[in-house]
């Protein structure tokens, strides 16, 4: 099948998923699954877009959904994402981001239709700094706990599609390092814009790494791209041009003088610090007709001007947060 019209979004209620939602909710006729976990927020529900409250990984509660809605494709989006969190304690994450993926894979095997499963780049761990930018036939060597549950799930979809048995129809995306709106204030960008406009120091670990800076709306078009001309069973690196590149310090000194104010405060580094994640996206080009649209400037002031309109959403999530 080369058009799709009914499709089931999961963690449509967590940043990547919602910017999503917001793009293509009049394209696609969209149902979200939400458990409403940690990175979720109600607020960002979008019109249009029909409200479920299911765990992923509880294969009932996904079967009677398949029964229900009848997708003729799933963009499996939802996931336990952050790192501090994952070392602190990775069980949730093996439930959401493995046996939740399994579930999805194997419902879509059964009902015959297209799986999209958004994963990283972190699945590669961390490139140094002579190494050639990584393609998606790079070595995978992941490095924390989160991204050793997204490593599982993609080596377990491609042994799904592989096999005569279930011949899963799977496309795999690895997108790079994401900021925009709706973004939960645990992750770097968003905190910064908070403690910012709170006069609160914001912590900066000591050791400069090195992220890609992808804008969310180059994100979601790539993954959209995928679902319509992602070949069965491939992987693609979805990541901005080479010049998006920055260190994070140099990110959060951008946001604060775009903001006007602000204190840093250089901490201990995380547990498991990966320093540079570094690829490129000619696959996407050539097979998704896909290429980021935003440099590392627009990226930066869109996501600054869009929390600096929306004080009231940072507020409520930072609420959460808390
Ligand atoms: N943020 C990034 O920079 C980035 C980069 C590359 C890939 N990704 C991937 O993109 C996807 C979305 O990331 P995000 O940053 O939007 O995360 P997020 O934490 O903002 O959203 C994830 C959503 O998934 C939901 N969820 C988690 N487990 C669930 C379960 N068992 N059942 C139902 N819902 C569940 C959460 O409630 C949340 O709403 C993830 O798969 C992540 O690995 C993120």
């Amino acid at each position: 099948m080369d058009s799709y019209k009914k499709i089931i979004v999961t963690g449509h209620l967590g940043f990547i998923a919602s910017a999503f939602c917001h793009m293509y909710k009049n394209k696609y006729e969209i149902t979200g699954v939400d458990f409403n976990g940690h990175g979720s927020m109600i607020e960002n529900l979008v019109d249009g877009v029909k409200d479920i409250r299911a765990d992923i990984s509880d294969t009932d509660q996904m079967k009677s959904l398949f029964e229900e809605i009848k997708p003729d494709a799933i963009i499996n989006f939802a996931a336990e994402s952050h790192v501090d969190r994952a070392n602190e304690n990775d069980l949730g994450f093996w439930k959401s981001n493995v046996l939740g993926a399994r579930n999805l894979a194997l419902l879509a095997c059964e009902n015959n239709i297209r799986m999209v499963h958004v994963s990283t780049d972190e699945v590669y761990g961390d490139a140094e700094e002579n190494n050639e930018p990584w393609t998606e036939n790079s070595r995978i060597s992941p490095k924390n706990a989160y991204a050793v549950t997204k490593t599982a799930a993609e080596m377990m979809l491609q042994a799904y599609c592989n096999s005569s048995k279930h011949n899963l129809d799977v496309v795999i995306t690895r997108g790079a390092n994401t900021i925009g709106p709706r973004q939960f204030p645990e992750k770097a960008v968003p905190k910064a814009i908070w403690c910012f406009n709170t006069e609160q120091p914001f912590p900066l670990f000591r050791t400069p790494a090195k992220r890609m800076w992808m804008y969310v709306d180059d994100h979601v078009t790539g993954i959209e791209a995928a679902l319509r001309l992602g070949k069965k069973g491939e992987t693609y690196n979805l990541a901005p041009g080479f010049d998006s590149e920055a260190i994070t310090e140099v990110v959060i000194e951008k946001i604060r003088s775009i903001i006007g104010k602000g204190i840093i405060n250089k901490v201990d580094d995380r547990d498991n610090y990966d320093l540079r994640y570094w690829m490129h996206a000619e696959k996407a080009k050539n097979d998704l007709k896909w290429e980021a649209q935003y440099d590392l400037q627009k990226t930066l002031s869109s996501t600054v001007n869009w929390y600096m309109d929306n004080m009231d959403w940072l507020k409520a999530a930072n609420m959460h947060f808390k």
